[in-house]
């Protein structure tokens, strides 16, 4: 049965670091990757294109249910996968942090969410998945066997952020990025539904001042401590 495929969840605030370690953690144990805020983002640039407010929650919630998402894997460590829309590599679009604000506007409407949760369900195959986002552990793989909630202060993930999208060559300033996490943890930690917190039974880690090995090394204990092994 699709429940006793293993799940890991990293939840966590943006630029904490879970997409490096989901992905480095989905590879040391060949398991599926899940980036659910890039279902997310995702929707909020079709919502631009489209024209469709950020608080009509109908048919942003139709959207969202309807979207033909397909992640390829690139091989780069950088950018893991592309991400295509109706065939359309829109990774880029994307990963823009305007993409990210719009994201966190359509991820307060509980439609868009139950829109969005049947596809991050179907994720979990064989031989097992990790999980990356804000409730992965609280809502969508509840009996996920190792939860991790991943944090680290407002000021790290900002200069861990300009560093990300100067490296893809996306102009940035530090102020703004610092200002947008900001404005985007308010809107994900205070949201009705869902809202950016570690479950009850996750494990807390603070990547504040410390490298992406040693982060890596105490989630990896985590997994060992509760008998995954990996495909
Ligand atoms: O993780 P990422 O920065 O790509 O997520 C973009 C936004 O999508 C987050 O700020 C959050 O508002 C939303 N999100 C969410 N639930 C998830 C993943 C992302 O609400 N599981």
């Amino acid at each position: 049965m699709n429940a006793d495929i293993p799940v890991v969840t990293i939840d966590g605030p943006s630029g904490a670091g879970k997409g490096v370690i989901s992905q480095r953690l989905s590879s040391i144990l060949r398991f599926h990757l899940l980036d659910s805020g890039a279902l997310y983002r995702v929707t909020g640039v079709v919502a631009r294109r489209q024209k469709i407010p950020f608080d009509a929650e109908q048919p942003l919630a139709e959207l969202a249910k309807r979207l033909d998402i397909e992640f390829i894997p690139t091989g780069d460590p950088e950018e893991p996968m592309s991400v295509l829309l109706s065939g359309e590599d829109i990774t880029r679009d994307i990963r823009t942090d305007a993409a990210g604000v719009d994201a966190s506007k359509v991820a307060r409407l509980p439609l868009v969410r139950l829109g969005l949760r049947q596809l991050q369900r179907s994720f979990r195959r064989a031989p097992g998945l990790v999980a990356d986002g804000r409730d992965m552990g609280t809502v969508v793989f509840t009996t996920a066997r190792v939860k991790i909630f991943l944090t680290a202060s407002p000021e790290e993930r900002a200069k861990r952020r300009y560093k990300q999208l100067k490296d893809k060559d996306i102009d940035v300033s530090l102020l703004a990025l610092l200002d947008s996490i900001r404005e985007r943890d308010e809107r994900d930690m205070n949201r009705e539904v869902a809202p950016l917190k570690p479950a009850a039974d996750a494990v807390i880690v603070d990547s504040t001042g410390i490298g992406i090995d040693a982060v890596l090394d105490k989630v990896l204990s985590e997994v060992k401590k509760r008998g995954i092994k990996g495909g």
